[in-house]
């Protein structure tokens, strides 16, 4: 490994001048000649974004973004809205824990910090949803402090400039001291949003273009021929797969049984079918009795330590049915399939396309 402490300086000069030009355009992002021009990121917009981007791309979530800006511009907004309606619009991007907690932050900084969010990091990282990556990430891109902003490109990006070939996650302490020694005290936002964006465009997975990275000279593993291959992963358990059941029952009027699933657990405060357990053989339980049809095909979809086997069983919903208090029964006009997770969503599909 090199000892890059008196070439710190010059390379993160080297990446503030090269995202000067071509920093992605981002609808959350103040960019660098903005920033010249005197524009400071909205700390709510920060935060908001970079909880949304923990596990998902950023192509993924702009869309998501924008609508939930323009419904609640502001973290007092956000703070007012109901539950279930803050659920329905993250519906589809995934770790639902996340919206529970982004809620319940929303909440904390309006009642406890009359809307303004701390500037920080361990202010931020007492915040519900508020880990060590977004507290960082928050604090350096919103205020502009030094902070070591660590996601999954610059993990990659320093096991490559140092040629770092212990396996993740064991090495992330040294990759974090690797990044904490670059991050500079001049533009420190603009220099974490530059490593994340030289880890998603050049310093990519496969086939990194070292050719025009503005960190080739000082980089080992270009230099080793060994890029490509970093950073090494210890391998991952292969994922049991679990087995359920799903419900799906409309009335003749087009009327829909929906269950919402309890806050803890998977897909936690989320509208869904009623349905069975997921395990190895599942115990058919529907929520009336019926001649259910099982429609054949199954739904296939994979969490983070599971995948998931589903069938599909639908029947007509009887008139006069009456729901649960964890059922609610949503006529067909205000049915918005985009607001069911993703995994029932598919049972959803399934079902229409049948
Ligand atoms: N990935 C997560 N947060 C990001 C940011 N602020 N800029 C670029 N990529 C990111």
């Amino acid at each position: 490994m090199r000892d890059l402490n008196s070439h710190s300086a010059a390379m993160s000069g080297d990446l503030l001048a090269w995202y000067d030009v071509h920093a992605r355009a981002m609808p959350w992002r103040v960019g660098p000649a903005e920033r010249t021009a005197g524009a400071r990121p909205d700390p709510y917009k920060v935060w908001l974004s970079e909880v949304m981007l923990q596990q998902t791309t950023v192509a993924a979530v702009k869309e998501y973004f924008l609508r939930f800006t323009s419904r609640w511009p502001t973290v007092l907004d956000l703070a007012a809205a109901e539950d279930a309606d803050v659920m329905s619009e993250w519906a589809g991007l995934g770790y639902y824990a996340r919206a529970r907690n982004l809620l319940k932050c929303a909440r904390v900084v309006a009642e406890d910090f009359s809307g303004s969010f701390p500037g920080t990091y361990d202010g931020l990282l007492k915040l519900p949803g508020i880990g060590p990556y977004t507290a960082a990430a928050i604090s350096s891109i919103a205020f502009d402090r030094p902070e070591t902003v660590l996601d999954g490109n610059v993990e990659r990006v320093m096991a490559r400039i140092h040629d770092i070939h212990e396996p993740l996650p064991g090495v992330k302490p040294v990759l974090k001291e690797c990044a904490a020694e670059l991050t500079p005290a001049q533009r420190p936002g603009d220099y974490a949003q530059a490593v994340m964006d030289l880890g998603a465009t050049i310093c990519t997975p496969r086939n990194p273009a070292c050719g025009i990275c503005p960190w080739r000279d000082p980089c080992a593993a270009r230099v080793a021929g060994t890029a490509a291959e970093l950073p090494k992963k210890t391998p991952k358990k292969p994922k049991p797969t679990r087995h359920g059941i799903v419900y799906l029952a409309e009335s003749a009027e087009g009327t829909w049984l929906l269950e919402r699933r309890p806050d803890k657990g998977l897909l936690g405060g989320m509208l869904g079918w009623p349905g069975s357990e997921w395990n190895d053989n599942p115990v058919p339980n529907p929520p009336f009795e019926a001649d259910w049809q099982d429609l054949g095909g199954e739904v296939r979809h994979t969490f983070t330590h599971f995948h998931l086997i589903l069938q599909v069983r639908t029947a007509e919903l009887p008139a006069g049915f009456n729901p649960a208090e964890d059922q609610e029964l949503i006529p067909r006009h205000s049915f918005r399939p985009s607001s069911l997770p993703t995994v029932m969503r598919k049972a959803f599909d399934l079902c229409k396309g049948s």
